[in-house]
């Protein structure tokens, strides 16, 4: 049977990201002065990172979500992505801000960058919560960041290891446990 992982030290408390969260709000109020938005999440991983930052972008938006499927349980890249939810709105001719929870490997972003440009927006965006800056060439480099996050595996707040853990208020690393 494989070891179960513990959960580790915090990294980003809740406090550190609402602070975080607030100031990127206010970037992208900032950046996009005319013309629709469409905040596009990509499921699962940026749905409490979504929902706060939205609340804290005063100008109109709509929201909508992207479901690509990546990883399976285990907890290293694989290169193809599956969309299995593609957003309703129309994205022709509308700022895109697609939001991620982290940037590892780069693999996903790059698959649907290419995808939602072929949509025509009027522009598009990346807004990630972490980047580990890792990544070896990325089609788009993400506008907006929250924090550059250390090399390690991270849970909370959305990031799961095979599905636990997204409800954590705060980010922690995951650890085998100590014998
Ligand atoms: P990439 O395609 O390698 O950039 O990986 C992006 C996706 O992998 C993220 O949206 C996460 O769902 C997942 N991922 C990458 N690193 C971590 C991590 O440290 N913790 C949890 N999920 C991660
Ligand atoms: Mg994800």
């Amino acid at each position: 049977m494989p070891t179960a992982l513990e959960l580790g030290a915090e990294v980003f408390s809740a406090d550190r990201i609402a602070a975080r969260v607030e100031e990127l709000g206010a970037e992208i109020n900032a950046h996009y002065l005319t013309g629709d938005l469409i905040v596009l999440g990509l499921l699962k991983g940026s749905f409490i990172f979504l929902g706060d930052l939205v609340r804290n972008i005063p100008r109109p938006l709509q929201v909508d979500f992207l479901v690509a499927s990546s990883y399976g349980s285990g907890r290293s890249t694989s290169g193809d992505v599956r969309l299995l939810y593609d957003p309703e709105t129309g994205l022709r001719g509308k700022h895109i801000l697609l939001v991620e929870d982290i940037v590892d490997s780069g693999n996903t972003l790059n698959r649907l960058v290419r995808l939602l440009r072929g949509r025509e927006p009027r522009s598009l965006e990346i807004c990630a919560l972490l980047h580990k800056r890792i990544a070896r060439s990325l089609e788009l480099e993400p506008r907006f960041v929250g924090f550059n996050a250390p090399p390690l595996f991270l849970v909370g707040y959305g990031l799961d290891h095979a599905e636990d853990y997204r409800h954590l208020p705060f980010i922690a690393s995951l650890e085998a446990p100590k014998e």
